[in-house]
């Protein structure tokens, strides 16, 4: 792994040059009895054990039980010692319990965390914070229970977002690397999707910067939290038009919170989403077959970055160079980007039409890069880890199964339901071909999509 400097934080900075000075001057580090204070790494997933989330497991046992074929139950099972984020995904998901359909609450989650701790080994569990004002703007599949207004925003700082932050800077945690990823989709929204009107209000009204400025605020605060902030993925903000504006939303958003660019530890990219995180005969945008370049295809239009390795290494680019530290750190969900199965393809292919050799070459099996919701074909991606190797540039901090596999992206048909869930034709597989059919609300378990991803998982899960 290549070193890319400690990220300068106040408190534990000044603690750190105290340790040396007293370590170079012979005496001990002043230490209170029974108190380490926790120390801010530069990648929180280095080195550490992952919290894997035994509802998530729970749910994947459901599939493996209800499956005949010995060979994918067994494939099934070894999914559930993957560990997934835990999302907070409404107010009552903090707390937990009969509210949130029986789903362990944060303090549950980071007690058992702290229980399966080995000694000496650090321990990292992850959170999406995802409970936004006007939540999913351009879409319906995900809005959630917070209006866009001033209320609405009041509770997500008091009742979301100060309810968490109590129980993450509960000193029993202060041994645990929390790691956050926070708010998908919500600024990438205010980029691209003005057009919408509710997104159009969601920018006007600032209302959604303030929540996400709030949440960072509270988040970095803890010296042990990690704050990572959704970057959409490369077939969403990669046009050359939308990654450098994006970074200057970014950027100014960030350069608003307490503590500007130090208050964010990453950004995350491909959450939910089923982007590649290579395309291995699709190396050259600009490469010329048929009428024009590859980037020119209609799958492509006019993108010049095809994947998540591309996509992450460009975006760490344009953050450096609008200032910010080159410590900071990327990563992926890889939770179902893998396009294993039948239809991947084996070798470039050998067409002279444009069109057809894209179609024919890429990985992703998308007919349309477009599509989020619920993708037919496509299957689990690389397991979780740390600093992944091969990707230098790209400055990974992890692959995460962000998303977990199995949960539904949306619903196409009315299903009524206590969330703010709609039904979105982009989960609808008439309106929207290449959508599965039969999927329950976004969130639900669907267990159809989750044998379709563990058959068509690349690479194969052992
Ligand atoms: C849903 C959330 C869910 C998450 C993870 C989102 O699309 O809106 O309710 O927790 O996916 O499955």
């Amino acid at each position: 792994m290549t070193y890319r400097g400690k990220r300068r934080r106040g408190p534990a900075a000044l603690l750190a040059v105290a340790t040396v000075a007293a370590t170079l001057l012979g005496a001990a580090a002043p230490r209170p009895a029974g108190h380490r204070p926790p120390v801010h790494v530069d990648n929180p997933f280095a080195g550490a054990s992952f919290y894997v989330n035994p509802d998530y497991a729970r749910l994947v046992e459901g599939s493996a039980a209800r499956t005949a074929d010995p060979a994918l139950r067994a494939r099934m099972r070894a999914v559930k010692r993957h560990p997934t984020a835990v999302w907070l995904d409404r107010i009552a998901a903090v707390r937990g319990g009969s509210a949130n359909g029986g789903r362990k609450g944060l303090a549950h989650h980071l007690d058992l965390a702290l229980a399966r701790k080995k000694p000496g080994r650090p321990v990292v569990a992850t959170f999406v914070v995802y409970d936004l004002p006007g939540r999913d703007c351009a879409a319906q599949a995900s809005s959630g229970e917070l209006p866009l207004t001033e209320e609405g925003l009041e509770r997500y700082r008091t009742e979301y977002i100060d309810a968490i932050a109590e129980v993450l800077a509960r000193p029993k945690y202060r041994e645990i690397r929390i790691a956050t990823v926070i708010e998908p989709d919500g600024l990438p929204n205010l980029v691209t999707n003005l057009n919408d009107p509710e997104c159009a209000a969601a920018e006007s009204s600032g209302i959604q910067v303030a929540a996400v400025r709030y949440a960072l605020d509270r988040l970095h605060a803890v010296p042990n939290v990690y704050t990572y902030l959704d970057f959409a993925h490369s077939g969403w903000l990669g046009w050359d038009s939308n990654l450098a504006p994006a970074v200057r939303l970014y950027t100014d958003v960030v350069r608003g919170t307490a503590a500007g660019l130090a208050s964010v530890d990453g950004l995350v990219t491909n959450v939910s989403n089923y982007t590649p995180l290579a395309e291995p005969f699709l190396t050259d945008p600009d490469r010329v077959v048929g009428e024009g370049p590859v980037r020119s295809s209609a799958f492509y239009g006019w993108n010049p970055h095809f994947d998540e390795a591309d996509f992450t290494r460009s975006v760490h680019r344009e953050l450096v160079a609008q200032g910010w530290p080159a410590s900071t750190g990327m990563v992926v969900d890889t939770s179902r980007n893998g396009w294993g199965g039948p239809a991947r393809p084996a070798a470039e292919s050998t067409s002279a039409s444009l069109d057809t050799y894209v179609n024919e070459s890429k990985a992703d099996r998308r007919v349309r890069r477009a599509l989020w919701c619920n993708v037919a074909g496509a299957g689990l991606g690389e397991p979780p880890r740390a600093a992944p190797d091969g990707y230098p540039d790209s400055h990974l901090d992890a692959f995460l199964w962000v998303k977990p596999p199995g949960e539904s992206d949306g619903a196409g048909e009315d299903i009524p339901n206590g969330e703010g869930k709609r039904p979105d034709p982009m989960c609808d597989p008439v309106a929207t071909p290449g959508a599965l059919p039969g999927a329950p609300l976004a969130g639900h378990w669907f267990h159809e999509q989750f044998r379709m991803l563990v058959a068509h998982a690349h690479p194969p899960v052992s």
